[in-house]
């Protein structure tokens, strides 16, 4: 795929890597831009240290995953190893950061800010955890202040990460924008959900409820888009369930700018983006049509029989 300019950034093409699925260290994230990934997301970063969740934490259910990994940081301040090699990268960096409060918030979010990412993404969103995030991204008013208090202490543009769990994702959407977002990543996992061990009589996840991603909820992902592209003016990064370029191509239909992969790199490995890439070419070089001519296609738009 062709180069993007997004947010004022140029991007090697329309591809994100979503947030927590490869962790922080810089070599790793550098391999998977050189995989063909526009933009590399840093798994989210806390004000720590925190251990996270017992395993296990992660299971693929085939048709996609359920996880509660817990947010495991080191903290934002015992990261110095990390930024040192992520100062030299040679590829655009989202740092995705989260609190339990709008201080902890706000205080992660300055100190990471100093660090240079290209972007900052929080996340309001994470199911797995008593504490932190979600709460943020289910009430509006609350959005809205996390992304106001964070807004005012970065020096550069703030991601708002949802969650499918909010009861009118349009309407947290909006609340971001009129905070001062400059774009919305949808969506974090959905549910929670749960699986029981039948023979065991009990949860198989140690923390019993985990987030579910990958196919599995792609046709939320896909709402979720389609309604905060009717919400909002800002960018989209469409993610839930994309393994193919078809699914990248429905995303941008919907309403996204950037697609973004996490399972998928767990069911292709990180030649996905390389794949999705060409995928995502072929198909539109085959219906005669560009990305931006596909962007939000799919609205007001009346099927013929
Ligand atoms: C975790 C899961 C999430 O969905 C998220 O947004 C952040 C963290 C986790 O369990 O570590």
């Amino acid at each position: 795929m062709e180069s993007v300019t997004f947010l004022g950034k140029q991007l090697k093409n329309p591809l994100v890597l979503a947030s927590g699925i490869l962790g922080n260290n810089a070599g790793i994230l550098e391999r998977v831009h050189r995989a063909g990934c526009g933009l590399v997301t840093m798994k989210s970063i806390g004000p720590g240290p925190r251990d996270g969740h017992n395993n296990p934490t992660v299971i693929d259910l085939g048709f996609g995953m359920i996880n509660a990994v817990g947010l495991p940081t080191p903290g934002y301040d015992h990261m110095d190893t990390e930024w040192q090699a992520l100062s030299g990268r040679t590829f655009p960096l989202n740092a995705s950061i989260y609190g339990g409060s709008l201080e902890e918030f706000v205080q992660v979010a300055r100190f990471v800010s100093e660090q240079g990412p290209e972007f900052i993404e929080i996340n309001i969103s994470c199911p797995n955890s008593d504490r932190h995030g979600m709460l943020f991204g289910v009430d509006e008013k609350a959005a809205f202040a996390v992304t106001n208090a964070v807004k005012r202490v970065i020096a550069v543009p703030l991601i708002a990460k949802l969650t499918p769990a909010a009861p009118d994702i349009g309407k947290i959407a909006r609340a971001c924008e009129d905070a001062g977002a400059d774009a919305i990543c949808a969506i974090n996992t959905a549910g929670p959900g749960m699986i029981i061990d039948i023979e065991a009589q009990m949860p198989v996840l140690a923390f019993k409820k985990g987030g579910l991603s990958g196919p599995m909820i792609k046709p939320v992902a896909v709402r979720c888009v389609y309604d905060i592209y009717r919400a909002v003016s800002i960018p989209i990064i469409g993610l839930g369930g994309v393994t193919t370029g078809e699914d990248a191509v429905e995303m941008f239909m919907a309403g996204a700018t950037l697609v973004g992969m996490g399972s998928a790199v767990r069911y292709r490995g990180i030649e996905v983006f390389d794949q999705v890439n060409r995928e995502l070419a072929d198909w539109l070089t085959d219906h005669h049509v560009t990305r931006d001519e596909i962007i939000g296609a799919a609205h007001d738009r009346r099927h013929t029989p």
